[in-house]
């Protein structure tokens, strides 16, 4: 934890607060902001902003963390040609011979297999591995990615990617240093709504877009027995903040380019009280044995250097109905995703689209709103007839299976990712950023800029496709 140190200077107007704890990447408190430090790149690393590797003719893979979230991957994985699924681990070995089976019913080789604390080391050592795929805890995804990439692998890892600005600079460090990718698996930013209208926003249908908002709102009682060693609830139990950012944060940046063009600057954040939260883990571990931090409901806005703002919303503890928000508002029309679709439009639509008047007070009829959604299906899923093909094959409706396919597409073409390690760093940097503001009370943070200084070197978001 960091070590708070007062420097105290009768001259100066404004009080600084150092928070190092001998580390390089903390933040200090000056003129009321909390200001994070960006140390210079080291010498031996180099930008990945459009990295590209060389093509991998077929991606060997290695699965790490099989609980309920890896083995939907292992499934997705028997799907796609351009891949082979080479290792399986996990702590418990059971857990991987129920992966295995998942192999055999799809006729598919089976894995080699490790298990234990320490099996990832072992799956990492192997020479045969071009990528590692990661769903295990939050509190070891960093620590195994490193260790991976070290290893001379690519990473991809479940969401948040990071749960500290010291493990988000530890990616981005590594993947600098060592040339490997380093991918958070930010599935919604594959789904059917998000895609399209990131499509009509980069031609132009909505204007210039001003604000933009996400959540993950979604009750977990049904779940919070079933993490492997009581994970999900110990993290929010000891921490306030938004601790699971980036399913409401990814598809809005990619909308606002932030770092292809523009940067997120200050973020401000604030939570309710931990009602239900103290109620969940009284019912769980006694009344009393613990204090839940986490607010019912964490709500953070963020201002961009060139002048936009998103909300972001955090609740997992309340009975309430789902909503992993997605709205942007721009200047010639709007989009909201919870609880129905709607796209309210007041200009003209650029395609030759048969829909009614537009008046952007009101949402368009669902068939009008359909045709445009048809009309601006993203290229990237009717590329080989995608979008079919992860309804058929599922995850989250076929989001999860669009992003496993984009992946293993641009690694086999040698194509730059959708998200680099930037994203990655970026949006799982709320993780701690928000913490900080509430415990400052609400205090604006300046947000670190893990591009160090070239968030506006690339021109707008690309999905690569080959020639
Ligand atoms: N993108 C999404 O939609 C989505 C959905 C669910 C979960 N997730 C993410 O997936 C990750 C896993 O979540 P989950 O719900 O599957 O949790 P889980 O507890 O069910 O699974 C975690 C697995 O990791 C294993 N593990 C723990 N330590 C290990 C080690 N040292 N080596 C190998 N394996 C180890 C556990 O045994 C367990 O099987 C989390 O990061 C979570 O946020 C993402």
């Amino acid at each position: 934890m960091f070590k708070f140190r007062f420097i105290l200077a009768a001259s100066l107007a404004a009080v600084v607060l150092s928070c190092s704890g001998g580390n390089e990447y903390g933040y200090k408190i000056k003129d009321n902001k909390i200001v994070y430090n960006t140390p210079p790149r080291p010498a031996d690393q180099q930008s990945m902003l459009g990295f590209a590797c060389d093509p991998i003719e077929n991606v060997r893979v290695g699965f790490i963390g099989l609980g309920m979230r890896g083995p939907g991957a292992v499934e997705r994985f028997c799907y796609l040609e351009d891949a082979t699924i080479v290792a399986l681990c996990d702590l418990y070995p059971e857990r991987v011979e129920d992966a295995q089976k998942i192999l055999d019913s799809h006729g598919v080789p089976r894995a080699a297999e490790y298990s234990g604390e320490d099996g990832y080391k072992e799956l990492c050592a192997r020479e045969d591995i071009d990528l590692v795929y990661l769903a295990v805890p939050w509190q070891l995804h960093t620590p195994i990615a490193v260790y991976a990439m070290e290893h001379g692998k690519h990473v991809a890892i479940e969401v948040p990617a990071a749960t500290s600005i010291e493990e988000c600079w530890a990616l981005v460090n590594t993947s600098e240093r060592t040339r490997k990718h380093c991918m958070m698996l930010e599935n919604c930013c594959y789904d059917f709504f998000e895609l399209t209208c990131l499509n009509m926003i980069q031609q132009g249908l909505f204007g210039e877009i001003v604000h933009a908002e996400g959540s993950y709102c979604h009750n977990l009682d049904p779940y919070w027995d079933r993490y492997q060693g009581d994970w999900r609830m110990i993290y929010n139990r000891e921490h306030h903040g938004d601790v699971y950012p980036t399913h409401g944060i990814g598809p809005i940046c990619q909308d606002l380019n932030i770092h292809r063009g523009d940067k997120m600057d200050i973020l401000v954040s604030m939570d309710s009280g931990a009602f239900k939260g103290q109620e969940t883990a009284d019912a769980r571990y006694g009344k009393g044995t613990y204090t839940y931090a986490n607010g019912d409901n964490t709500s953070t806005l963020i201002r961009t250097r060139k002048g936009k703002t998103l909300l972001v919303e955090h609740g997992v503890v309340t009975p309430r109905p789902y909503s992993r928000m997605y709205q942007v508002t721009g200047t010639e029309g709007f989009a909201n995703k919870y609880p129905n679709e709607g796209l309210a439009l007041g200009g003209e639509p650029l395609k030759d689209v048969d829909v009614e008047d537009l008046d952007a007070e009101e949402y368009m009829s669902d068939a009008a709103r359909d045709a445009l959604m048809e009309a601006y299906q993203h290229p990237i899923t009717r590329e080989g007839g995608l979008a079919e093909k992860a309804k058929e094959v599922g995850g989250h409706g076929g989001m999860d299976f669009i992003m496993d396919y984009r992946l293993i597409y641009c690694l086999h073409n040698g194509l730059p990712l959708d998200q680099d390690v930037y994203d990655a760093a970026e949006w799982s940097s709320l993780v701690e950023l928000t913490e900080v503001s509430i415990n400052h009370g609400s205090m604006p943070v300046v947000m670190p800029d893990f591009t160090r200084g070239e968030w506006n070197k690339i021109d707008g978001l690309t999905f690569a496709l080959k020639k």
